[in-house]
């Protein structure tokens, strides 16, 4: 028999398809539910009908009490491994029970509760990689209070204008985060935020960590450690508040096409389902088993696999404070592996080139007991089929790529192990995930033929986990999904589909770009090197990068009768984007040229730029300008790269 035959997937997706109630009924039964769903789905409810409808949970209960009560008392929950908090020595290792992370969450959570934070609130995190950011999470879920978590890696502005849209009553953060070879203040970054935005909160608690402590400001700021300790003294204990499935769990703020982000809402109903669901079907994981997610909680995948899936699931998970390479080196990944015991890795295939470049033989492999791990996981950009037969041939397990997005908080399209795996095709995510209906589109809506490359969209409604909404912004919401391709999700990916049901992600059709597996909008760059007093018009593109697979590179046209250095203007550009977006933009290549090549109509052409700079063939865009601009942009590039 072939794998295809022996896996359930056909017949498991023909069932999400047919009768999407019944499955997701059916799944929904691996969940502690405090009233049970009026209707699985109500069309009628909110953009495109809501999942779960009149249900009453708790998310908390299911990542942590449930198991308590049902005897993983005393399975480690939680496993912080962090190479970064002892340089040069041994990794700082920290583990929590499930009883024992209950313990932080159920205190922490009567901490937040003292400070007037209740049911629907929203509190922001700005927290490096330390458990204290998971206990915070799984704190506000308990007592229904909405997280929105931010990206260490952003700057101050970025901070300022999601505490703006979130207005929350409660930030908590932290006195720094560790990156190689610097210690990244937070305290001055939040402090500055707060000095932007205008919506500032009652209290920041701040977690002061032993590497850099910063000073807090009196009446506003609180020390985490003291208001914990006193709370667990006391025995401060915050039970469960019951939410509707349909209330939202998180805020998760993402690139969007403008430098403004979008602020995609997590419900607590169908992530619940959708994430258990996936732990085994797609992962393969079993509960009490080893689960290891390499992300950030900053971002989506840190979220659903960091925290959320592994937890609801009943699985140990590991936060990892470290880097693929130079943490302290690139068997960093295999040590976790074979510490910890771990049978299930998921990172982004860019760790994986960095790790190839320094040890493409794969001796540091070879130096671990790896017999314990079963299956690798990519996502967060196209696994390109060098890196996957690279990973396949070093690893001997199955490199399984997927693919999906922040919008969706799980995947859209993968290669579900725990049904069956199906054969891979190197370049391939492989198949649409029950309850998933993917398909190629032209410009009409109209579905395209296999192997034509067109737009990729999810016919509504998405399943349960999938954004409801954005926050406070419906009609955002709308235009940005759902009004292009009337009764489907525009996914902004491009690609095809093969004979098999294969789908091939290319690329997304918008100006975000995917630098080391981060979503960053090169608009939102643009709006940045626009604001500096010099520059007259800017464009910025993603170019191939061998490790981040993209990286931004921005062209400057200077005003008329600047008579500066342009070299001085493109370190001040590059030094602007490090402050107002963050360090993880990578953004470090500014070209001053002349002019920038438009269309009659005015259009930059970043796509032929892009070709250019790729040095990959192009030819001249028939409704091209002027033709010569494109010769002058080809030497500025080829003199800069
Ligand atoms: N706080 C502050 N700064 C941060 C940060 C954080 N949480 N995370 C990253 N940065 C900084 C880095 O220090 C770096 O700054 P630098 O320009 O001074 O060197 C910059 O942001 C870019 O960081 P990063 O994208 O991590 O690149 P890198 O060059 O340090 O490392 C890789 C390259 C490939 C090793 C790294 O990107 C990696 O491990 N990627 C995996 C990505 C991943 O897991 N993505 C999740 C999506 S699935
Ligand atoms: P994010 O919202 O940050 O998770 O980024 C989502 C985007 O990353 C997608 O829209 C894709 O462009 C890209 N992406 C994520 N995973 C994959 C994958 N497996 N293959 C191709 N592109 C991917």
């Amino acid at each position: 028999m072939s794998i295809q035959e022996k896996s359930r997937y056909r017949e498991v997706y023909a069932r999400a398809l047919s009768d999407p109630d019944g499955f997701w009924a059916d799944a929904a039964r691996d969940i502690d539910w405090i009233e049970p769903a009026k209707k699985t789905f109500d069309p009628a409810m909110g953009l495109y009908g809501r999942w779960f409808a009149g249900a009453v949970v708790n998310t908390c209960y299911n990542a942590l009490d449930r198991h308590v009560a049902a005897g993983r008392a005393d399975q480690v929950a939680l496993i912080h491994d962090s190479p970064l908090a002892n340089p040069g020595g041994p990794s700082v290792i920290t583990t929590f029970t499930y009883a024992e992370l209950l313990k932080e969450v159920q205190t922490l959570a009567a901490v937040m509760q003292d400070f007037g934070v209740a049911k629907g609130d929203r509190v922001v995190l700005y927290m490096p990689m330390v458990p204290e950011a998971v206990v915070a999470m799984l704190a506000c879920a308990r007592i229904g209070a909405v997280h929105s978590v931010v990206f260490g890696g952003f700057a101050a502005k970025e901070l300022a204008t999601r505490i703006d849209d979130a207005k929350p009553k409660l930030i908590f953060s932290a006195s720094c985060g560790l990156e190689p070879g610097r210690i990244v203040q937070y305290k001055p970054l939040l402090d500055e935020a707060l000095k932007l935005a205008t919506a500032g909160p009652g209290a920041c608690i701040i977690l002061q960590r032993p590497q850099q402590r910063c000073d807090l400001i009196a009446g506003r700021d609180h020390d985490w450690t003291t208001l914990r300790d006193a709370a667990m003294a006391a025995k401060k204990s915050a039970p469960c508040v019951p939410v509707l499935a349909t209330d939202p769990l998180y805020i998760l703020y993402t690139s969007g096409t403008t430098g403004v982000p979008k602020g995609v809402v997590r419900d607590n109903g169908g992530h619940l389902v959708a994430l258990k669901w996936s732990m085994f079907n797609l992962y393969g994981v079993k509960p009490g088993e080893v689960w290891w997610c390499g992300s950030d909680i900053g971002w989506v995948v840190g979220h659903s696999y960091i925290v959320y899936g592994p937890l609801i699931h009943g699985t140990t998970t590991i936060m990892y404070e470290g880097k693929p390479i130079g943490t302290p080196d690139a068997g960093a990944f295999w040590r976790v592996i074979a510490q910890h015991k771990v049978v299930a890795f998921f990172t982004a295939p860019t760790a994986f080139r960095a790790i190839k470049k320094e040890d493409p033989d794969g001796a540091f492999i070879r130096k671990y007991d790896l017999s314990e791990f079963r299956t690798l996981f990519l996502a967060g950009e196209r696994a390109d089929p060098p890196t996957v037969e690279w990973a396949e041939k070093q690893l001997k397990v199955p490199v399984i790529d997927h693919w999906w997005q922040t919008e969706t908080g799980w995947g859209i399209v993968g290669n579900p192990v725990g049904l069956g795996q199906l054969p891979v095709k190197h370049g391939s995510p492989t198949v649409a995930m029950p309850g998933y209906q993917v398909d190629i589109v032209d410009e009409a809506a109209k579905p395209l033929p296999a192997g034509t490359m067109g737009s990729i969209v999810i016919k509504l409604p998405l399943p349960p986990g999938c954004l409801p909404t954005l926050w406070q912004q419906d009609e955002r919401c709308k235009e940005a999904y759902f009004n292009e391709f009337p009764g489907y999700y525009k996914t902004s990916d491009a690609g095809y589909k093969d004979e098999d049901g294969y789908i091939f992600v290319m690329g997304r059709t918008d100006d975000i770009i995917n630098v080391a597996g981060h979503r960053l909008s090169t608009g939102g760059m643009e709006e940045i090197l626009a604001s500096h007093p010099d520059v007259a018009e800017c464009a910025v593109l993603g170019i191939s990068d061998t490790i981040k697979g993209e990286v931004p590179c921005g062209l400057l046209v200077l005003k008329a009768g600047v008579t500066r250095d342009g070299a001085e203007i493109e370190k001040e550009v590059v030094a602007l984007v490090r402050e107002k977006l963050g360090p993880v933009a990578a953004f470090k290549l500014a070209i001053t040229v002349n002019r920038l090549p438009k269309t009659r109509s005015g259009k930059i052409l970043r796509g032929t730029i892009k070709k250019i700079a790729d040095g990959e063939a192009w030819t001249m865009p028939a409704t091209i300008e002027d033709p010569k601009v494109l010769d002058e942009i080809q030497s500025a590039l080829k003199s800069r790269m």
